[in-house]
């Protein structure tokens, strides 16, 4: 294995929000969904589930779903009202133009350990799946839009009662012509503490 491709494709992937019109294989998306399986998980079964939305009838269906769901949550209400009516023609055309959505479940646990496990394992397989498509040239966009915590909304899509969504996935091929963003880290000595150090400052401030 080279990991140096590896570490250069998690430090170059990026999110993708604009999206191209070239359209994306389902076969490529089986290959890259059968690699993020990969992922580990620590339940008696694999715990993420996906829907696809590909083809223009549930593309359409879909996009109303997020609009109904948007209303439902009084979404517009953050908006200057003079503004709410673009807004609402921008997002329902962005959603259309995306050319492939996919919606990324794991299961609702009662225990606290099992559902973290669960929300891990998915969020696991999820950057899998970012990592596999970048470095075949397609963008993500992990999306944790309000919709995704509207019962309603869940169910008008397929999501059953017992399952969370993790993630809206809008995938798009990055184009030559796409300004690819870009992203900074906090230096690592910023955020990593040795235990003796971070006990020291406890009992300091104490
Ligand atoms: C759990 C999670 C939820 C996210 N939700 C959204 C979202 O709702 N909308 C969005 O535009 N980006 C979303 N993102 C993407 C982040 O904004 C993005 O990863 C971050 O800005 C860092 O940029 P990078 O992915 O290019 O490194 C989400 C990312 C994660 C991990």
């Amino acid at each position: 294995m080279n990991i140096d491709s590896v570490e250069q494709i998690i430090r170059a992937r990026r999110t993708i929000r604009t999206v191209s019109d070239q359209t994306i294989s389902l076969e490529v998306i089986d290959e890259l969904l059968t690699s993020s399986s990969y992922a580990p998980y620590h339940s008696k079964e694999e715990p993420w589930e996906v829907i696809i939305v590909a083809n223009p009838c549930d593309r359409q269906l879909f996009v109303e779903k997020i609009m109904d769901s948007y209303d439902r949550l009084d979404t517009w209400a953050n908006y200057d009202p003079q503004n709410v009516t673009k807004a609402k023609k921008r997002t329902r055309e962005y959603f259309l133009d995306v050319p492939l959505t996919l919606i990324v479940t794991a299961p609702i646990c009662e225990s606290e350990k099992l559902n973290l496990e669960a929300i891990g394992a998915v969020s696991a397989f999820i950057q899998n799946f970012q990592l596999a498509a970048w470095s075949r040239d397609i963008g993500v966009t992990w999306r944790t839009i309000p919709v995704i915590f509207d019962e309603v909304f869940k169910q008008a899509v397929g999501v059953e009662t017992n399952r969370q969504i993790i993630g809206l996935l809008d995938i798009s091929v990055v184009d030559a012509t796409m300004k690819l963003p870009t992203s900074r880290r906090k230096p690592v000595e910023q955020w990593t503490t040795h235990l003796s150090d971070k006990l020291t400052d406890i009992k300091g401030s104490n």
